[in-house]
């Protein structure tokens, strides 16, 4: 079978933790370039998609494949070496270190191990160091965090965190970029901020882009597609609007207003 055409292709994965099957034969092509939201209530198996096409859970069966590569087996570092970067639903920054630093940590792991052994106080490292810190702060003017770069992470309230990861990101040059609810701990003002710097990631980078998200305006209003996940199971696909007006979306989920404090309308 060739996957050539797709960045990213998932076939038939399932994760289960003993009893529990998390996430049941979940399937999805991405194409480059394309930005898709994975929804479903709490507890459907988006974090675990997420943590299994990041390595950092191993499927129980199924296969992924990434430009055409099985990288079902690879671990989170070999992940992220092949291009995919992800945001954690729980931050996970280095609580003490600055901002700047935590963008810096994405270029350092990109070098590999022997990095700081080899070139620790040549010249050659501190013009990469020079170049590393320049890089970085372009990331982080690009997620408006410039005034805050300094800052040690913990201090942050959490929406600004969360731009810190996301740039953090970003700095690995990923072909695929995961965000798993990015805009929670957000106030509307800054959630609305996110939605139009992850359009313009979108479009100036051609970045792919798959996006797990409880707030279903915004992933309506940003997303060309969208995969509705419940216990596990793939329950409807389609353009906002298709999965607007799905009986089984409706029924299942969205509800009616009254009964659905998650409805859309
Ligand atoms: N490491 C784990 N060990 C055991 N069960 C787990 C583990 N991770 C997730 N689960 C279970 O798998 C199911 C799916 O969880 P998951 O976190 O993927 O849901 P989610 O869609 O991300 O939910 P939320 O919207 O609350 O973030 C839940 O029943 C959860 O309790
Ligand atoms: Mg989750």
């Amino acid at each position: 079978m060739t996957h050539k055409k797709h960045l990213l292709h998932v076939v038939d994965l399932v994760k289960r933790f003993g009893g529990l099957v998390a996430v049941s034969d979940y399937s999805l092509t991405l194409e480059q370039g394309e930005l898709v939201g994975l929804i479903g209530p709490n507890g459907a198996g988006k974090t675990t998609v997420f943590n299994l096409l990041s390595g950092v859970l191993k499927s129980s069966s199924g296969n992924f494949f990434f430009n055409s590569q099985n990288i079902t087996k690879f671990s989170p570092a070999q992940t992220a070496r092949v291009g995919i970067a992800r945001t954690f639903q729980n931050i996970r920054l280095f609580e003490d270190l600055s901002v700047l630093d935590n963008i810096k940590v994405a270029f350092h792991m990109h070098h590999g191990k022997g990095f700081l052994n080899t070139i620790f106080h040549t010249k050659k490292f501190r013009q990469t160091e020079k170049e590393i810190t320049q890089k970085a702060m372009e990331f982080a003017e690009l997620m408006n965090l410039t005034e805050l770069i300094h800052e040690p992470a913990k201090k942050l309230p959490y929406g600004d965190q969360r731009r810190v990861e996301i740039a953090r990101a970003l700095a690995t040059n990923p072909k695929l970029l995961l965000l798993d609810e990015p805009a929670a701990g957000m106030n509307p003002q800054e959630t609305a901020e996110l939605m139009r710097t992850i359009k313009e990631i979108h479009a100036k980078q051609d970045m792919t882009i798959l996006i797990v998200e409880h707030d279903m305006r915004l992933v309506m209003n940003l997303c060309q597609r969208l995969q509705v996940l419940n216990q596990g199971q793939l329950l409807a696909q389609g353009t906002p609007e298709e999965i607007q007006n799905s009986p089984e979306v409706i029924k299942a989920y969205l509800g009616s207003p009254k009964e659905n404090p998650h409805a859309i309308c």
